[in-house]
């Protein structure tokens, strides 16, 4: 079976997985499925493990327990051929590559040796910058683009070769709001049009709340994911931040807040008081 026979299943499966790093255990039994045609958001706060885990999805990490199965298979060779948009890149304004040149590099990134014909790979890419809303400024540097430019740019490389699954880690950060919206609508439509399972990281979920199908919500070495609403919820967020929070829906908004003299108790874990604060 290969992945463009895989059709039935999660595209992913996490698996009581836990990740140890450097003798610190980063995410404890973590478990979720990712399936084609949606779009899930990977949500949390700084140094919850959102990074740390999509690296361990691409086999970049093993992980201490547990399993990961892509496209029904464990093992880290097929997950080669998954999308990957990293969260630090800086393209300088001097580099000589235009941004169809970017796009056009994914389509070696695993092929070594074989090439396809010239007139492929322009209608290729060409048909990706189509698919981003990119053509416009195609030609230009890719360092003298837009920070929302350079993002379609990005993403139009990681998905040149056609993966079943694509992660990126914070694409919306630093972006102005209007960016944001025309990035989430672009990878929800890439989603559902071209049967992709998305993972994308952020720590505002607010941006993502009508594109998301599913959520992973990362906090305090732990994981929940389900149905937006269903994780989205008091109890359960509470749970895994280990003290007690609020989600308030407020102008279309949620905030996810704390305050002093909240108080959670739960089985094994000491009693946290914490200072008033929003969470992300
Ligand atoms: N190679 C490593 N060795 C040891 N600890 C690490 C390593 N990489 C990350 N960590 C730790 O793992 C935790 C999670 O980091 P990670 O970068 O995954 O968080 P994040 O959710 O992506 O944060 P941010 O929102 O800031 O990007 C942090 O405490 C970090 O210090
Ligand atoms: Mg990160």
């Amino acid at each position: 079976m290969n992945s463009d026979t895989y059709n039935s299943g999660p595209v992913l499966a996490i698996s009581k997985m836990s990740i140890v790093l450097g003798g610190n255990e980063i995410l404890h039994d973590v478990n979720f499925e990712l399936h084609s045609g949606e779009f899930s958001g990977l949500i949390g706060p700084n140094g919850s493990g959102k990074t740390t885990l999509l690296r361990t999805i691409l086999g970049f990490h093993r992980p201490a327990e547990g399993s990961i199965h892509f496209e029904g298979k464990s093992g880290f060779a097929n997950r080669r051929s998954i999308g990957y948009v990293p969260q630090k890149i800086l393209l300088d304004p001097d580099v000589p590559v235009r941004a169809r040149d970017l796009v056009e590099l994914g389509l070696d990134g695993h092929r070594l040796g074989i090439r396809l014909p010239s007139k492929e790979r322009r209608r290729q890419v060409d048909d990706m910058l189509h698919a981003v809303n990119a053509e416009a400024f195609a030609d230009q540097r890719i360092g003298q683009l837009s920070g929302g430019q350079q993002q379609r740019i990005l993403i139009a490389h990681a998905l040149i070769r056609r993966p079943r699954l694509l992660l990126l880690d914070e694409p919306l950060a630093n972006l102005d709001i209007r960016s944001v919206a025309e990035v989430v609508n672009l990878l929800n439509q890439l989603a559902h049009q071209q049967r992709i399972a998305i993972l994308l990281s952020a720590h505002d979920i607010n941006p993502l709340m009508g594109a998301m199908d599913r959520l992973v919500y990362v906090a305090n070495g732990h994981a929940a994911s389900g149905p937006v609403n269903e994780v989205i919820d008091d109890k359960v967020l509470s749970t895994l931040y280990g003290y007690h929070v609020d989600v308030i829906r407020v102008h279309g908004r949620i905030l996810i807040t704390t305050g002093p003299g909240d108080e959670y108790f739960e089985p094994g874990r000491d009693c946290v008081t914490p200072e008033t604060s929003s969470l992300p």
